[in-house]
C-alpha cells in the first residue's frame, strides 16, 4: 500500500508521514531528504546548478535511502542537509528536469513492493498517481513560517521572522511555478489545513480515514 503525502514547506507533512507510518508499521519515505542530498553535494563541490553541471555530477552519484535515513556516496548526511543555505539550493536542483527523472526513478524503486509513506510534493501527481490514499497538507504562509521560526528560536538558531516568510515564499514560488512536476494538489487528493488541528489529530484523522472511518 502507497500513501502519498504531499504539501508546502512548513505544514507539518514530515511530522505527520513519521507518525503515521509508525502507528501503521510502514516504511517513511522522505522524498525532499533525496532532493537535499544532491544539493548538498552540489553546494559543498561548488558545483553551478543548471542541466548539464548537474547532469554531469549525477553521473557518479550515488543516493540510497534506508532506515529512514538519507545516503550520499555512502555517507549517511541525514544531519547535514537541513541548513537553511541548501534548502535554498535543493529548491533550484529540485527544478530540474534530469533530477526529477532520475529521483523519481530512485523513488519508485525504493517503494516497489512495500507498503509506504511517501513524503513530497509530487508524490500524488507524478511518483505514485494511482496510491491508495493521498492527502494534501498544508497552511497558510504566514502560520508555516511562524512555526518554521519557533523551531529555529527554540533550536537557538538565529532567525527573524520576516526573512524567514520570505524564504518561505520564496521557496513556494519556485517549488508550485517549476515547469516539471510543481507543487500541486493531486485531483483527488484529500486537502487538509493543519492551522487549527494539531499534528497528532490530524495523524488521527487519517488512519480513520484509511480504517473506514471518514471524520475528514
Ligand atoms: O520537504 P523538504 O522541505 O525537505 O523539501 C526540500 C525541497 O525539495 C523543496 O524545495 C521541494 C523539493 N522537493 C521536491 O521538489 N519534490 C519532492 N518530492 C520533495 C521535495
Amino acid at each position: 500500500m502507497i500513501i502519498a503525502i504531499d504539501g508546502p514547506s512548513g505544514a507539518g507533512k514530515s511530522t505527520v508521514a513519521k507518525l503515521l507510518s509508525k502507528e501503521l508499521g510502514f516504511e517513511y519515505i522522505d522524498t525532499g531528504a533525496m532532493y537535499r542530498a544532491l544539493a548538498y553535494k552540489a553546494y559543498n563541490q561548488g558545483i553551478e546548478i543548471n542541466e548539464s553541471q548537474i547532469e554531469e555530477m549525477l553521473k557518479t552519484t550515488h543516493i540510497d535511502y534506508h532506515d529512514n535515513q538519507i545516503y550520499l556516496d555512502g555517507k549517511n548526511v541525514e544531519n547535514l542537509i537541513r541548513e537553511e543555505a541548501i534548502s535554498i539550493a535543493t529548491s533550484k536542483i529540485s527544478a530540474l528536469k534530469v533530477v526529477r527523472e532520475k529521483m523519481v526513478e530512485l523513488q519508485r524503486r525504493i517503494a516497489a513492493n512495500k507498503n509506504a509513506v511517501l513524503e513530497g510534493r509530487d508524490i500524488g501527481t507524478v511518483v505514485f498517481p494511482d496510491a491508495d490514499y493521498k492527502f494534501f497538507i498544508t497552511a497558510p504562509v504566514e502560520e508555516r513560517a511562524r512555526r518554521r521560526y519557533e523551531q529555529l528560536k527554540a533550536s537557538n538558531i538565529e532567525a527573524d521572522y520576516d526573512s524567514v516568510l520570505r524564504d518561505m515564499k520564496r521557496r513556494d514560488q519556485n517549488d508550485s511555478t517549476r515547469e516539471y512536476a510543481p507543487l500541486k494538489k493531486a485531483e483527488d487528493a484529500i486537502l487538509i489545513d493543519t492551522s487549527r488541528m494539531e499534528l497528532k489529530d490530524v495523524v488521527k484523522a487519517i488512519t480513520g480515514y484509511i480504517g473506514g472511518n471518514n471524520v475528514l
